[in-house]
């Protein structure tokens, strides 16, 4: 099964991920389907995104990406409704085992580790949201932020690694 999608996504990707204007948002949407993902509406991925693991991306309603951003779901990556990426950012649900020295770090394998992303959250372009942590409900996260832990409900956090500098006032 992984064999496969791991062979499938990077030709759906390159057939279908170029493609502009609405007629592009509509194929990706059928084809990224046909892939696994799993969305509950209309999901607005814009040109050039790379994302591995299509079938282990959930997003809710009104999903937007922007260009150039990188997403490897291999260890699941659950997204609300109402989430918006910048461009390039990086989200990567893996992360090689660094502490076993007795073989290569090309030789390790990737530890699946999952990622939330909870409803109404923006992250600013160029940002990376490391594995294994949840971008908590209404988060802002600044331009080029690397978010290494969890974050509060409504909060800004910037920098790296990234801080809550406020939160949101609601
Ligand atoms: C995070 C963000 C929304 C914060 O906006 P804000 O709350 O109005 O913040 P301010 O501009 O008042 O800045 C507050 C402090 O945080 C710092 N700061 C703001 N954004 C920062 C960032 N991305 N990285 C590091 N520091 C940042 C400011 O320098 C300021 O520091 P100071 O108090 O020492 O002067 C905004 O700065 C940002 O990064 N937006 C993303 C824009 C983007 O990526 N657009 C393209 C999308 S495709």
């Amino acid at each position: 099964m992984d064999l496969l999608h791991s062979q499938l996504d990077p030709l759906a990707i390159a057939l279908v991920g170029w493609i502009p204007t609405v007629v592009g948002f509509a194929i990706r949407n059928l084809v990224y389907r046909a892939c696994g993902m799993r969305a509950k509406g209309f999901f607005w991925i814009q040109p050039r995104v790379t994302i591995d693991n299509l079938h282990r991306l959930r997003v809710g309603r009104n999903f937007g990406c922007n260009s150039g951003t990188y997403i490897n779901a291999i260890g699941g990556i659950e997204c609300g409704d109402d989430v918006l990426i910048g461009a390039n950012v990086t989200i990567s649900s893996g992360r090689h085992e660094i502490d076993r020295l007795t073989s290569s770090i090309y030789q390790t394998p990737v530890v699946p580790k999952p990622i939330t992303i909870e409803s109404g959250v923006w992250i600013g372009a160029g940002a990376s949201i490391l594995a294994n942590l949840r971008v908590a409900e209404g988060t802002v996260v600044g331009a080029n932020c690397v978010v290494t832990k969890d974050t509060e409900p409504f909060s800004v956090v910037v920098g790296v690694p990234g801080r809550r500098i406020r939160f949101r006032i609601r």
